[in-house]
């Protein structure tokens, strides 16, 4: 893999990089490697340098053989070049019985082969492990966002609308809204739960965006 010249943070991330290496107590610099790798993956456009390992093992006063530990142990940082979108599609369990077979071949007829980048420069995809968001199964992450409930032709056109550079909406693709049921509320339903006025929740309470809401939940 051909490698840059250097890597430096920028002025701003230099800053940023010695304030997280001080709420360490002396000695324990090593701490930040972290933070300070996903911050030079993201400056770096989405892959981590040769140069860039060197220049945090030395920030950190770090071996560089144990930064190279690090970023290879975590699926999270890249050491060869990604695509402007970066796709990483979940193949576990519930997300391969829902059909992402289905979307890596998606992903191969309309960006190219695994882990390489799109001529464009536009896109690459990879394949992972569960990304936490098994109930929208199949789902696929895009940079730092979660796309779900995919199907074959949504991911395909979910990409050909990056490619021409409309902003695409995360989320689910299917007109669920979160993780909601799919077939609309059907656990507390019963209104004589919720206290003794017994006008019960007002409709469209669970998981709807509906402002007048009074259920507690993510929206
Ligand atoms: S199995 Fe795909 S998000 Fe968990």
């Amino acid at each position: 893999m051909e490698q840059p010249e250097g890597f430096v943070f920028t002025p701003e991330n230099l800053e940023w990089a010695q304030a997280v290496i001080k709420k360490y107590p002396e000695g324990r610099q090593a701490s930040a490697v972290i933070s300070l790798l996903w911050r030079a993956q993201e400056q770096n456009g989405g892959w981590v340098s040769e140069p860039a390992l060197r220049y945090i093992a030395e920030m950190l006063d770090m071996a560089y053989i144990r930064v190279y530990e690090v970023v290879t142990f975590y699926t999270m940082f890249n050491l060869q070049p990604v695509g402007r979108y970066y796709l990483q599609v979940c193949g576990t369990t519930p997300c391969m019985l829902s059909g992402a077979q289905d979307l890596t071949e998606a992903c191969r007829k309309h960006i190219g082969p695994k882990d390489t980048v799109s001529d464009d420069g536009m896109f690459s995809w990879t394949e992972v492990e569960c990304l936490g968001a098994c109930v929208n199964a199949p789902m696929v992450q895009i940079n730092k966002y979660y796309y779900e409930d995919l199907t074959p032709e949504s991911l395909g056109d979910i990409i050909e609308r990056l490619r021409k550079g409309e902003d695409v909406p995360p989320g689910p693709q299917d007109g669920r809204q979160g993780c909601a049921p799919k077939s609309g509320p059907n656990t507390l339903i019963d209104a004589a739960i919720y206290g003794s006025d017994d006008s019960g929740p007002e409709p469209g309470y669970a998981g709807t965006s509906d402002p007048k809401s009074k259920m507690p939940g993510p929206y």
